[in-house]
């Protein structure tokens, strides 16, 4: 068996993220690993690995969000394809993990799809995964391969001070499920915590009460996900209503479904700011509120560490 010498490792992106991919690669002074993405006339996913992977450590990037069932099985193929070509280890780069809030059966009938996914992945080829922000923390656990959990808190952080032009302000976690991430913020930017009781009462629609004392203060919002925004708009609605100064919100992953960005625009926050760990295009021009900051040097760093 021949032994490739080349000890580089080799950096492939699916399609879902392509710009991310771009900004990584850069960090890492190494070009983009040539893989060919095709669509076959009945629509299956075509994958041919356009350089020489025999022995070599990959990574692969898929942010397996707005088309999740695409980006899903494109993944799990590209990975296939890498195993088959006798790639030494490959590690998938997720920044945004989808069906991570199914993450236990909350009714019957229902699925726990964060564990079906984990499954999957796990036995796909995949030796360990690089992922951003889980759900739950616990979601670790779902995995059969270590699993590099990287935080975005404090590049939030960052920008959430220019905003309040380094005032201080108190964190509010907008439902109790966030208050883990809402902690983190509260210890690295020794602010206050206010949590936020949620009950949804469908997809798009969400009642709260605030326990906690937010009035004549700045409030950063923190979440993992804005979806449909209806947790961030009513969470901020509700803190000004408390009377809270400047309302900001700080959210990992900016899924930012249906009409979630003229939510956001015509809403109380003054300004929000996702990761562009759920590519950013052009979708957020429609919006003077959103800042996004970028994933590409924390991931970068965690690939110049392994
Ligand atoms: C819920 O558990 C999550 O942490 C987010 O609060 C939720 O996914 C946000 O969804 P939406 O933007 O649709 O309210």
């Amino acid at each position: 068996m021949a032994n490739n010498q080349n000890q580089t490792p080799l950096f492939f992106s699916g399609s879902s993220h392509t710009a991310l991919a771009q900004e990584i690669v850069d960090e890492l002074g190494i070009p983009p690993g040539r893989v060919a993405l095709t669509q076959f006339p009945d629509g299956e996913t075509g994958v041919e690995i356009l350089e020489d992977v025999r022995g070599r450590t990959v990574y692969v990037l898929q942010s397996t969000a707005l088309n999740p069932n695409f980006y899903l099985v494109e993944l799990l193929i590209i990975v296939d394809a890498l195993k088959r070509a006798s790639a030494k280890e490959i590690i998938a780069i997720v920044p945004y993990f989808g069906y991570c809030r199914q993450d236990r059966k909350d009714k019957p009938g229902a699925p726990i799809t964060a564990k079906l996914i984990a499954n999957m992945l796990s036995t796909s080829g995949i030796s360990q995964l690089i992922t951003v922000d889980l759900h739950a923390g616990q979601l670790e656990g779902f995995f059969e391969i270590p699993v590099d959990h990287l935080h975005c808190q404090s590049l939030l952080a960052k920008e959430a001070f220019k905003l309040f032009g380094n005032q201080p302000f108190v964190v509010v976690a907008p439902d109790l499920g966030s208050v883990k991430i809402v902690e983190k913020m509260a210890k690295l930017t020794s602010s206050d915590v206010v949590v936020i009781e949620k009950q949804r009462l469908s997809s798009e629609s969400v009642v709260m009460r605030l326990i906690g004392n937010v009035a004549n203060k700045n409030v950063l919002l923190v979440d993992d996900i804005c979806s449909t925004a209806s947790t961030i708009c009513a969470a901020a609605e509700l803190c000004k209503r408390e009377n809270a100064k400047q309302v900001v919100a700080a959210v990992t992953h900016g899924i930012c479904t249906g009409d979630a960005i003229q939510k956001i625009e015509s809403s109380t926050l003054s300004s929000l700011i996702l990761t562009n760990s759920v590519p950013v295009f052009n979708r957020f021009s429609a919006s003077s509120k959103i800042a996004v900051v970028s994933i590409a040097s924390l991931v970068a760093n965690t690939i110049k560490k392994t």
